[in-house]
């Protein structure tokens, strides 16, 4: 006798706001593509929709703010939140946002997406104002930084009668997130992934240093995505204003040579290596002991000397069933440049980029790339870092499953 299917389940929050009917449409897409749906509410939402509809539309029980019944509520939240391989929360109200960033659980959608390991994604819907307000983009920008993935929200014609961002972007986007989402959920698990992410700082004296313009972003979303997708990551990663991801380990470093001691110290343990990081190429000759003074108007001379290139060095200790991936950010000639940077430092992949164009290169949330592996060039368009990040582990799993 065939065993039962084991099918993937999405716990879908639904929070009140005018588009919550939505969810509904949201529903049966998903379950038109074999996803099991449990819904949450919240007793706001049960004012424009009632849980009897999601009830019967999904086959299963809806759970509500119950705490009229203490037992089976604190049962089915922590059920619920274990059930979930995506936890998809659709309309989302800055109520909802605000609780989750804040660490709040209150009701029973709060408490069950605070209890679940499984990945989250919101899809916000409100008004323009509530949208552009400075308390829900922080609280955005801080669920963000935990991993939680974000489905803008669209601009239009809203229910308030105003015009603007806020209205919760279409449901057959948002379930193809939701199943991108769950299709990678674990397939890289069993994976040891080290990634190494933002600048060097090479120091002149006790209070400066030379480093670049790298905020670390990029390889950040590269070890967050990496684990969500269930690979062991460490991150090595250089001074950057960033939050940890979640899950991931993070060893610090600070120079060059630190970080190719660090990262030689880990590479043998690794599947695969993904070197993010803008190492400085130079370092001072002499870090001055004290501080450097100035020396009435005449020139300040510091020599560099050259620092020696990690990824080169990695590329020769590098085993043939390890995936090695470099980055190239150039502002010409770009493909040549990345090419030369494949073979000379023995990389299976470069992932070049052509820091000039709009929405590239350093401190932005966007990226236009090349994956430039030894059989193919494959150019991306404008993305969301966090999607680059995927598009490139896809490609590092295809090598993988070609050693
Ligand atoms: N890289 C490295 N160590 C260095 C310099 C670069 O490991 N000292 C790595 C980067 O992390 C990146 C790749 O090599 O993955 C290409 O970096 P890039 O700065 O574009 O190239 P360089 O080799 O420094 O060449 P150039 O500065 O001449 O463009």
């Amino acid at each position: 006798m065939p065993g039962k299917e084991h099918k993937p389940c999405v716990v879908l929050g639904v929070t009140g706001g005018i588009a919550a009917y939505k969810a509904c449409e949201l529903l049966r897409i998903l379950q038109k593509r074999g996803i099991d749906v449990y819904v949450v509410m919240t007793q706001n939402a049960c004012r424009f929709v009632t849980p009897l509809t999601f009830e019967t539309l999904s086959g299963h029980p809806v759970a509500v703010d119950t705490f009229d019944r203490p037992q089976t509520w604190e049962v089915e939240h922590i059920a619920l939140a274990k059930r979930a391989d995506l936890f998809l929360i659709a309309p989302a109200t800055a109520n909802i946002i605000g609780k989750m960033a804040c660490g709040i659980a209150d009701d029973m959608l709060s408490t069950t997406v605070m209890a679940t390991r499984a990945p989250v994604m919101i899809a916000p819907a409100m008004n323009t104002g509530m949208w552009e307000n400075e308390a829900t983009q922080h609280n955005l920008r801080t669920l963000a930084s935990r991993g939680v993935q974000i489905v803008l929200p669209a601009s239009g014609h809203l229910a308030c009668g105003d015009s603007g961002a806020g209205k919760l972007e279409d449901v057959a986007v948002i379930a193809e997130r939701a199943l991108e989402a769950l299709g990678r959920t674990r397939d890289m698990e069993g994976l040891r992934v080290l990634v190494t992410a933002g600048p060097s700082r090479e120091a002149l004296d006790p209070v400066r240093y030379v480093t670049n313009r790298s905020s670390g972003k990029m390889g950040y979303a590269i070890a967050r995505a990496a684990a969500q997708r269930g690979a062991q990551v460490t991150l090595l990663t250089g001074p950057v204003a960033l939050e940890a991801p979640q899950g991931v380990q993070v060893v610090p470093f600070t120079t060059t040579q630190e970080l190719l001691e660090r990262a030689q110290e880990l590479a043998a343990k690794q599947d695969v290596l993904i070197q993010a990081a803008a190492p400085a190429d130079y370092r001072a000759q002499k870090v001055a002991p004290q501080k450097i003074k100035k020396n009435s108007g005449e020139p300040l001379v510091l020599t560099l000397v050259e620092n020696p290139d990690v990824a080169a060095a990695l590329g020769r200790s590098k085993r043939p069933d390890q995936v090695f991936v470099g980055f190239a950010a150039e502002t010409n000639d770009v493909l040549a440049h990345a090419q030369g940077k494949l073979e000379r430092k023995n990389l299976d992949m470069i992932v070049a980029n052509d820091v000039t164009l709009p929405g590239a290169g350093f401190d932005v949330d966007t990226n236009v790339v090349t994956l430039i592996t030894r059989d193919e060039a494959v150019s991306l368009p404008l993305m969301r870092k966090d999607e680059v990040a995927d598009r490139i582990l896809d490609q590092v799993l295809m090598l993988v499953h070609d050693r």
